[in-house]
C-alpha cells in the first residue's frame, strides 16, 4: 500500500469525522485507531497483509472463518503475527484487527506466540 493511498484513506476518514463536528486533531486521533497515519502503516513498509473474504470483509467476524482460525493457529510458523489482538488494544492503540498480519520472521513470531506479547511489549516500547 503506497503512502499516497494511506494518505487518501486517512484524509477521507478524518474529513468524515470533521463533518460530524470533530476538531481535526480529535478526528485524526480517532481515525488513527483503525487507519494508521500516512507513512506509519506497516502496509506502507510492505510488511503486513490484510486477509479477508467477501462474507466478512474487514470486520472482526473474520476471526470465526476457517481462514481466520487457520491464521491464528499457524501464521507464526511462517513468521507472521496478528498485530492488533483484541486483548491488547490499550497497548497497540489500534482496534482489534484479526485480518491484519505482520511479518516479523519465524524466530520472533514463535517467541511472541509463546509469550502472548504484542510487538510493543516485545520491543519494550509500550
Ligand atoms: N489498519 C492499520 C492500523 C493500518 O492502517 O496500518
Ligand atoms: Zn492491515
Amino acid at each position: 500500500r503506497s503512502i499516497a493511498l494511506q494518505t487518501s484513506l486517512f484524509t477521507r476518514r478524518v474529513r468524515e469525522y470533521m463533518s460530524y463536528g470533530y476538531s481535526q486533531a480529535d478526528a485524526e486521533r480517532k481515525v488513527a485507531t483503525y487507519t494508521a497515519r500516512p507513512g506509519t502503516s506497516e502496509h506502507n513498509l510492505g510488511l503486513a497483509i490484510d486477509f479477508f473474504d467477501s462474507s466478512t470483509n474487514l470486520t472482526s467476524a473474520f476471526e470465526s472463518t476457517a481462514q481466520g482460525k487457520w491464521l491464528k493457529a499457524n501464521a507464526y510458523k511462517y513468521g507472521f503475527i496478528m498485530r492488533y489482538p483484541k486483548d491488547k488494544q490499550d497497548i497497540t492503540k489500534v482496534i482489534y484487527e484479526p485480518w491484519h498480519w505482520r511479518y516479523v520472521g519465524v524466530e520472533t513470531a514463535k517467541e511472541l506466540k509463546a509469550s502472548g506479547q504484542v510487538l510493543e511489549e516485545y520491543l519494550g516500547v509500550s
